[in-house]
This record gives C-alpha cells, structure tokens and sequence, in this order.
C-alpha cells in the first residue's frame, strides 16, 4: 500500500491516477491547502476506484500516527507541501515549519512504524543561478528563495537519514516545469486565486477570465528574450514516480533524479505553440522582469534515462493541448 501525501494536489492526483492504474493500492492524505475534495470525484471516474482518504495535516502528529496505525504501508510518495515562491518570500516561516517541520514529523512516524521507502517531490529551484543549464543532480545547489530551500534542506535530512540506517531506501525528484493535464480532462492544474505559473495563467486567458498573459521581461539572454524552461507533461511526471518507487523497493540509500524533458521553451514559444494547438488568440504585453526569475532552466536527463528507464515522452504539443482541454471541460463540470 502507498500513503500519497498531498495525494489530490495537482501532480499528487496524477500520481494516484497512475498507481491505480498499475494496481498499487493507495491511501490519500490531505488538507485541502492547495486542492478541492471534488478532485477524489474525479480519480474514482477516471479509474473506478476511490482510495481511501485522510483530512490530516502533517503538523498533526496525532492525527498522521493513526493513519500508519490503521493501514499497513508499504511505501510513501511526499508531495504535500507548499510551494509558491513569492508567497514563500514574504513569509519563511509557514514554508519553514510547514515544509520542513511536517515532512520531519512523516519521517519520525514513518520510522516508527518500520517504513523507510520515501519517493519526495523536490524541485529544480534547487539549482539557483550558479550554474548555466543543462543542470546535473550532482551540480551543487543554491536555492534563491526560501521555498527553494525548504526543498534544499529536506534533500539534505534525507541524506542524512538514509547515511544514519542502511534499511532507508529514499528517491528525491527534482521536477522541471510540470504542465498539462490528464487525457480525460477531468484533473488538472487548479491553482487556488490568481495563477503564478505560465500555463493556468495562460489557459484563463484563453477562457476569458483573464483579460491579457503579462510576460515577465523579454531582456532576457535567451533566443527570443523572454524566459526558458524545460515543461514537462505531468502525465510523464506521474510515470516517473512509478519507476521511483519501484527503484526505491530495490535500492538501499538516497537518490536523486532530474524530473525533465531535457529541452528548453520560451515564454513565446510557449504560447505560439499553445495558440497554434489549440486555435485560440492569447493577447499579450511585454512587462518588467518577475523578482527571482533565471534567464534559462533545463534539465540533463541522463541520469533517469539510465537508471531509472525513464524519459518523457509526450511533447509540447501534447502538453497545450491537454492543459486547456481541462481548462475548457471546468465549464461542463
Ligand atoms: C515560467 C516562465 C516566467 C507566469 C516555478 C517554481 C518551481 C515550480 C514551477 C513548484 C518564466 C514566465 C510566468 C506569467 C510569465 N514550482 N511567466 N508570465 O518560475 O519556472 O518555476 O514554478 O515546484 O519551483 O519556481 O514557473 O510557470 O512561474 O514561469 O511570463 O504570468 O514563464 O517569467 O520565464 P517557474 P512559472
């Protein structure tokens, strides 16, 4: 049995999508921080099945105990956490204790309970701006922001856990930029008031709710001047926390693996693409650079390709294509 912790977030609840599908049995918890209880709705119409679901929050250590004491698990995927850069800016503390202390407690109950299989979601954030990409799991990491470390330092804690007890085996996934949405357009990315990532804001825009895309900087040293990243579709994300997890039942210790494409996209290439896909006109203005933002962002896949097996396969196509079918689909929900 895997716990899926933030199970019906937005990458959680593709995961539980595709660990149904390859019969694992799953158990849910969250606390609706960043989800809708609806979404467990959806999973069972996608798959058929209803995983049993907790409202806990990880600071309840109470509460996260009788899940461990109730079901008999055999692994963990961690996704629950926040993660909105500016807000984590203005305050360090919730991610601080949030973050960091709730992933803490999951380990001290984990441990007592005798499960030591942990996939967690970390993020390429960790590389910071020392580097140019493609960036390595073994480049040094200097996050530059404090939701960038909180993922730095429970990298670190799981180092550290998994060199203190051989019986720990522990996958970190660094994720590039996670996009797009289940064929089915019944899941998909919906981020809770206005959308700090590209593709939500851009698949409003398309919807009407949002009058205009606001491209952060075109002054970039990028091909077309505004920002590079390496999206990958989130269905291929969820694939990879599949061959996480069963790499995590056969290794002892910690790993990490970059969680990418391997290829980079501009802001306008972006959104050419997801006008072309798709037929509709996003209308655009070019304004100042977003605080915190890097010029490039890409991955260097190897090492998953090698030892994981795994790569990405659905391209940018697929990804606009899929991201504003969900977003269209909401007004017949
Ligand atoms: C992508 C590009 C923006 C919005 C962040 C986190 C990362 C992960 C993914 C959690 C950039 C530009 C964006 C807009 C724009 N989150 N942009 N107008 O910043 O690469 O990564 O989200 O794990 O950890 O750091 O993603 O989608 O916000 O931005 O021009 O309204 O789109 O400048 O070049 P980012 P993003």
């Amino acid at each position: 049995m895997i716990l899926v912790t933030g199970g019906i977030g937005y990458i959680g609840s593709h995961t539980v999508v595709e660990l149904i599908n390859r019969n694992y049995e799953v158990v849910i918890l969250d606390n609706y921080n960043n989800s809708k209880p609806e979404v467990m709705d959806s999973i069972e119409r996608i798959t058929g099945k209803r995983p049993k679901f907790y409202e806990v929050d990880l600071l309840n250590e109470i509460e996260l105990n009788r899940i461990f004491e109730e079901n008999s698990i055999d692994a963990v995927i961690h996704f629950a956490g926040h993660k909105a850069v500016a807000e984590s800016v203005q305050d360090p503390l919730k991610y601080y204790q949030n973050n960091i202390v709730g992933t803490i407690n999951l380990l001290e109950i984990m441990k007592k309970h005798d499960v030591r299989n942990i996939v967690f979601s970390s993020s390429a954030t960790v590389y910071g701006i020392d580097h140019e990409p493609p960036f390595s799991e073994d480049d040094s990491v200097k996050s530059i922001n404090p939701y960038g470390r909180t993922k730095e330092m429970i990298e670190q804690i799981l180092i550290d856990v998994a060199l203190s007890d051989i019986n720990w085996s522990i996958v970190s996934l660094r994720y590039f930029n996670p996009i797009g949405a289940h064929e089915s357009g019944l899941i998909g990315e919906e981020p809770k008031g206005t959308p700090n990532n590209l593709m939500p804001y851009i698949t409003q825009v398309a919807a009407g709710k949002r009058e205009k895309l606001l491209i952060f900087g075109d002054d970039y040293d990028t091909p077309d001047g505004t920002g590079v990243r390496d999206y990958i579709h989130v269905m291929d994300l969820a694939k990879g926390h599949i061959v996480a997890i069963g790499y995590s039942m056969n290794h002892e210790g910690h790993e990490i693996f970059n969680l990418g494409t391997g290829k980079g996209y501009s802001v306008l290439e972006v959104l050419n693409i997801f006008q072309r896909v798709n037929n509709v006109k996003i209308p655009y203005e070019i304004v100042e650079r977003r605080l915190g933002d890097t010029a490039s962002c890409y991955a260097d896949v190897s090492k998953g390709n090698h030892l994981l097996k795994w790569r990405a396969d659905k391209n940018l196509e697929d990804m606009c294509r899929d991201a504003w079918n969900f977003e269209r689909l909401k007004f017949k929900r």
